[in-house]
């Protein structure tokens, strides 16, 4: 099949790719662009591994067209860190030790970060509603929530007095 040309706005900058029409978000961020810490799980919508944001809100790349996103921001993995400056998630889950084999950290950072947008002092529950769809072979879930916990701490302490949710 002719591919067609496709551009999407990814980590911040607008990306022309030749892609296969049919291919899903999920194939065209690690084949076409080369942003593989976007992890290829099911490809059934029940694993979460290929969990992206779109314009802040969490969404399963592997059910996904670049069709239906525009131009939406698309922000992978290789997008949480400023430079050399890591995400407060990023460093919490290292240090809590959050990722063992690390294949659902990528969408499990992405689906946290999601949440700590919305609130810098989430409830458990929350940090369980945003990331029931990440599924987690490895850790039992209590050390994601710790990370979690950590870096919204964090984020809380960076921000002003009266900024806080
Ligand atoms: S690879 Fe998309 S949900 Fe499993
Ligand atoms: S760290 Fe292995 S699946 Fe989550």
């Amino acid at each position: 099949m002719a591919k067609a040309l496709l551009t999407l706005r990814v980590n911040g900058e607008r990306q022309t790719v030749a892609a296969e029409p049919h291919h899903t978000l999920l194939e065209v961020l690690r084949e076409d662009l080369g942003l593989t810490g976007t992890k290829h799980g099911c490809e059934l919508g029940e694993c979460g591994a290929c969990t992206v944001l779109v314009d802040g809100v969490p969404v399963l790349s592997c059910l996904t067209l670049p069709s239906e996103i525009g131009d939406a921001e698309v922000t992978t993995v290789e997008g949480l860190a400023k430079g050399p400056e890591l995400h407060p998630l990023q460093t919490a889950f290292a240090e809590e030790a959050a990722a063992q084999c690390g294949y659902c950290t990528p969408g499990m950072l992405l689906s946290a970060k999601s949440l700590l947008d919305h609130t810098t002092a989430p409830t458990r529950e929350e940090m369980a509603e945003a990331i029931a769809g990440n599924l987690c072979r490895c850790t039992g879930y209590t050390a994601i929530y710790e990370a979690i916990d950590k870096a919204a701490e964090r984020i809380r302490e960076k921000q002003p007095a009266g900024a806080r949710s």
